[in-house]
């Protein structure tokens, strides 16, 4: 989960390795640190916390070159300090190496080195690779690198130089993401496309045990037998601009924004005339036809989209559908057999626990389809069919226009389905795509209305609730003090039922994440099953409740909070007047949307809500605490 580039070419490599980690930072930032090789040798530069510490430190002081690399961390092994930073180097600090993953088996190795008298300075696991390769050093980098990788056990991208070979860097891949760049005579090494795409989008992947080497001249490739292999170079159609904030505060402002375009796009590109396309879906119709068990399986926000989209899949194509997140969907030895499709759903293409669940379910003879993100990424190259969500980079780490994207692919998908086992007639399936097609249109209303935050009426809720929170809090130590024990209950219930009780579970987890308030998801029908118990008058509950055949259970549900004097927040239908009746304490209006399209428009005030309120709260919105965007560890 941390970030790597290496840089070899006639820009001033500092430069090129501060513009990488800037895209890269989303992968972890507790720490940040560049190696550079010029006619001193090699200088190091690391600073703990984020990226901009670094930043400045380099501005005052210079390092100039043309051969480099640099990391961004995601501690795992070692508190987030200087000496734990990367790079990291073997004892006589020929060698520098930036690594992303984790070496499970480096307690054991570290402990063969320190007998052979290696001495390390840090508590990483990183470091041991540092050694190995400089045990395995006899005038070839390449080599050393091929030998020593053979003896690591886990998760790896590594990117090394020697100073003795000074314009080569060597790199390896094992589990963990790893592209090159290739620009005009110059070339890149880096955890993920944004990081090279202000100087190239053409991009060659590199696959598990491989190793390749660039130079000044270009790239090679070899597997860890030391055979050649020929790689194609691909152009990716992201551009830099999109990897840029474009005069919003916040990535994750920006994100939110570009939905209404984004979902616009996919519906554009994948339907024509009313029929579903999805072109580099490498499944075969004839087997959807026979599949008779869908397993849905994702991590964080993907999880989300993937509860969505099991009422999608049954309401439309009616193939019983489950959903399990990969941590447990991989341990689990779950039911699958060769009838069975498994969906994978990942922004990235690279957390780990999904990958893990996708070769799982390859190994029981599953077919698997990935819905990922990320061109060329691991998912998306391991899965037997893949549909591209197609919304360009998303850096903020909580996931906005991802998840649309997602409910947007999956929505379609489930269409497809339907009309391919004969469940929907394309009469019927032209109306839901009608329907569909509104979306766009109704988000960006709400943007209008709710996403300017100079003026957003969200903003204002958020400023109360921040007051509120306050109070509680200062509230509570008064009781304290008198003796009076009870906890500040100052959270967030988000209830919903049917499409939207995974809409509510989301909006619980943006908030969480960004405000580290503490916040629930449930189903409404479950309120009574012990939320309930939290209502009195300080949690604010958000009831999502839209027009929908069942409205009137969310009203009941909505009137036992209000009569424990509980504080509702109500996402209503434009015009519902009964929604105004039972007394609610404050209403976010959206436009009027056959009901099972109602998470799209939902999702746009529970983004904005958890945006507002870790604003008023100046949290570090695209960059929250212990979190990373993308988990390539377990
Ligand atoms: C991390 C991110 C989340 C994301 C989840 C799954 O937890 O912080 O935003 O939803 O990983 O990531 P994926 O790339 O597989 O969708």
């Amino acid at each position: 989960m941390c970030g790597i580039i290496g840089y070899i070419g006639d820009r001033d490599v500092s430069e090129v390795v501060i513009e990488g980690l800037t895209r890269l930072e989303y992968r972890g930032y507790d720490s940040a640190g560049v190696a550079i090789l010029n006619d001193n040798g090699i200088d190091i530069r690391k600073r703990p916390g984020k990226l901009n510490i670094l930043k400045a430190d380099l501005k005052k002081n210079p390092i100039k070159g043309h051969i480099g690399l640099g990391h961004t961390r995601w501690a795992t092994h070692g508190i987030p300090n200087e000496q734990n930073a990367h790079p990291h180097t073997d004892c006589k600090k020929n060698i520098v190496l930036v690594h992303n993953g984790i070496i499970e088996n480096y307690q054991m190795l570290k402990d063969g080195l320190t007998k052979r008298g290696h001495a390390f300075r840090s508590q990483t696991d990183t470091e041991v690779i540092a050694h190995l390769i400089e045990e395995n050093y006899k005038g070839n980098l390449e080599e050393a690198v091929r030998i020593s990788v053979k003896e690591l056990k886990g998760a790896y991208a590594i990117a090394v130089l020697h100073k003795d070979e000074p314009d080569k860097i060597v790199a390896a891949r094992c589990e963990s993401p790893l592209i090159v760049g290739i620009g005009q005579s110059e070339y890149f090494v880096a955890s993920d496309i944004p990081a090279i795409l202000k100087y190239t989008n053409k991009v060659i992947f590199i696959n598990n045990y491989e190793i390749v080497s660039i130079d000044k001249k270009g790239v090679r490739v070899i597997d860890y037998s030391n055979q050649p292999i020929k790689k194609k170079a691909v152009c990716v159609d992201w551009d830099i601009t999109q990897a840029e904030k474009g005069g919003y505060d916040h990535f994750m402002l920006k994100e939110i924004h570009e939905q209404p375009d984004l979902i616009s796009n996919i519906l554009n590109t994948r339907v024509r005339g009313n029929r579903i396309h999805f072109d580099e879906l490498r499944i075969k119709d004839t087997i959807l036809k026979k599949i008779d068990k869908i397993f849905i399986v994702a991590c964080g926000t993907a999880y989300h989209a993937g509860l969505n989209g099991k009422y999608m899949i049954e309401w439309l194509a009616q193939v019983p559908t489950l959903v399990d997140t990969s941590s447990e969907f991989r341990y689990r030895n779950p039911i699958v057999g060769k009838n069975t499709l498994v969906v994978v759903i990942s922004q990235s293409g690279e957390t780990a626990d999904t990958l893990a669940a996708l070769r799982e379910s390859k190994k029981k003879g599953a077919k698997v389809l990935g819905v990922v993100n990320v061109l060329g990424s691991s998912i998306s190259r391991e899965a037997d069919g893949v549909i591209y969500t197609h919304a360009g980079p998303e850096i903020a780490v909580a996931s906005t226009k991802a998840y649309t994207a997602q409910l947007a692919i999956l929505y379609l998908f489930s269409l497809y389905l339907a009309g391919l086992r004969e469940k929907r007639t394309p009469y019927k399936i032209a109306g839901y795509l009608k329907e569909l097609k509104k979306a766009p249109g109704h988000i960006k209303k709400m943007l209008e209305q709710y996403g300017d935050a100079k003026k957003s009426d969200l903003k204002h809720k958020a400023r109360i609730f921040n007051r509120e929170y306050h109070k509680r809090l200062k509230d509570y130590y008064q009781r304290d003090s008198e003796g009076r024990k009870r906890a500040p209950n100052c959270c967030f219930l988000f209830l919903g039922r049917n499409v939207n009780y995974p809409s509510a579970l989301e909006g619980a987890l943006k908030l969480k994440e960004i405000s580290y308030i503490s916040a629930e998801g449930y189903p409404a029908g479950e309120m009574k099953h012990g939320p309930i118990a939290l209502i009195d008058e300080n949690p604010w509950t958000i009831c999502i409740v839209p027009e929908s055949s069942l409205h009137e259970k969310m009203i009941s549900n909505i009137m036992e909070i209000k009569s424990r004097g509980g504080i509702v927040v109500a996402i209503a239908t434009e015009g519902d007047e009964e929604i105004r009746k039972v007394g609610v304490d404050y209403i976010i209006d959206i436009p009027r949307i056959e009901q099972t399209l109602t998470p799209f428009l939902v999702a746009i005030p529970l983004q904005l809500l958890a945006y507002f309120v870790a604003r008023e709260f100046g949290e570090d919105i695209d960059q929250p605490r212990n979190l990373a965007k993308s988990v390539t560890v377990e």
